[in-house]
């Protein structure tokens, strides 16, 4: 599926509506570069889940945990991970067996670790400053 957005808000309601969609245990795996609005899309994930609490960017943390929605939401941004080691300390497997939602931001170092039945959400700019082009791909998403 593909969607142009013309403002963060609007790059948000498209993850809302996402969030719908998804079961307990999917990895969403995000790719595009800095900027280009995959935090943006995180926290309309977390809105659409019914959580109320701000999502801020992982960078430094690695991953982040959102409780009370209708699903738990995992945050991650494997932007500074080297190796499948780190991936193993973080504790990746545990997170993916917790039923909750997956959201990995720079999952183009983790490539190795994704499975068949995870969604892609790759978002690029478009020709206006404020466009983005999202595109959304996995079973179901046609
Ligand atoms: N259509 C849009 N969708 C998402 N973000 C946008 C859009 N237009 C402009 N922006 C800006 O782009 C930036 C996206 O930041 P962020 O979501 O943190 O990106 P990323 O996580 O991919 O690095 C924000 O500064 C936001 O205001
Ligand atoms: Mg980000």
């Amino acid at each position: 599926m593909e969607y142009v957005t013309n403002s963060p808000r609007e790059t948000e309601d498209t993850g809302a509506a996402l969030a719908e969609r998804l079961e307990p245990g999917t990895v969403v795996a995000f790719t595009g570069d800095l900027g280009a609005g995959k935090t943006a899309f995180v926290r309309g994930l977390a809105r659409g889940l019914g959580i109320r609490e701000r999502v801020t960017s992982p960078t430094f943390t690695i991953v982040n945990e959102y409780e009370g929605g209708r699903l738990p939401l995992f945050h991650f941004d494997m932007y500074r991970l080297g190796s499948a080691d780190e991936l193993f300390d973080i504790g990746w497997e545990d997170y993916l067996a917790r039923g909750g939602v997956c959201a990995v931001e720079w999952s183009e170092n983790i490539e190795s670790a994704l499975d068949a039945g995870c969604i892609r959400v790759d978002i690029r700019r478009g020709e206006a400053d404020n466009q983005r082009r999202i595109s959304i791909a996995g079973e179901g998403f046609e």
